[in-house]
């Protein structure tokens, strides 16, 4: 199991975004973790493909864009020419998922879906061989810096179960919460990219907090069952 770190720029300081995000980098971050929120999926908004474009010219790590967004499909292909490496849609905003997921992958990125809490694994059977990775929100998307919610580690430990039996290759992703406290027991459940805003960001040496956190998820995979 590959872990990886994918600091969320969401809790960094945007009048310095690139130079924010380098440290976590420079801390052992090895995915950037882009939230783009539309105001209507959910209720806040964030950045858009200008934003993506500029830091892609001062970060040389893979761009992961969690879009929270309506009619993901009208700016996806937006999102790939910016430099968007991932590309990942909620089930839940996409009526016609197969479609958005091919539509991500003609565009030369990863394609991943994401599961709100309420969302059960099982309504992504069907996807599950067309996708790079699957994220589950371990709080309701939004606003960073919400406490974790348990119930995403059976979620998790569900897809890591679907993945084995099916011989697929997926990753697992895990977005919400994620701190020294719950990163272990994450890690145990079979998540393998941790995504983590605040406890990156909110506070602190940026660098610092991405090693620990890397630090503590390694060790997590050493005592795993
Ligand atoms: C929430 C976003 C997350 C957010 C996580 O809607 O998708 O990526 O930045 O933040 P933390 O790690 O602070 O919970
Ligand atoms: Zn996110």
């Amino acid at each position: 199991m590959n872990i990886e770190l994918a600091p969320s720029i969401l809790s960094a300081n945007f009048a310095q975004l690139a130079a924010d995000a380098q440290q976590a980098i420079d801390g052992g971050g090895t995915v950037l973790h882009l939230d783009v929120m539309d105001g209507h999926f959910v209720p806040n908004l964030t950045i858009g493909p200008p934003v993506v474009r500029s830091l892609r010219k001062k970060l040389n790590v893979p761009f992961d864009c969690h879009l929270m967004i309506e009619n993901p499909d009208l700016f996806i292909p937006e999102f790939a020419e910016a430099g968007a490496n991932w590309i990942s849609v909620h089930q839940e905003a996409c009526v016609h998922l197969d479609r958005s997921l091919h539509l991500i992958a003609s565009h030369g990125c990863k394609p991943g879906v994401v599961l709100n809490p309420a969302t059960p694994v099982e309504t992504l059977t069907e996807v599950l061989d067309l996708v790079h990775h699957v994220l589950v929100m371990s709080v309701n998307p939004g606003f960073g810096g919400q406490k974790f919610i348990p119930n995403a580690l059976n979620k998790i430990a569900a897809l890591a179960r679907m993945r084995a039996e099916r011989k697929l290759d997926f990753r697992i992703e895990v977005d919400g919460g994620v701190d020294l406290e719950t990163i272990t027991d994450i890690v145990k459940a079979g998540a393998e990219l941790l995504v983590a805003g605040n406890a990156v960001f909110g506070h602190g040496d940026i660098r610092s907090n991405a090693s620990k956190l890397l630090e503590a998820a390694r060790a997590a995979t050493l005592t795993r069952a």
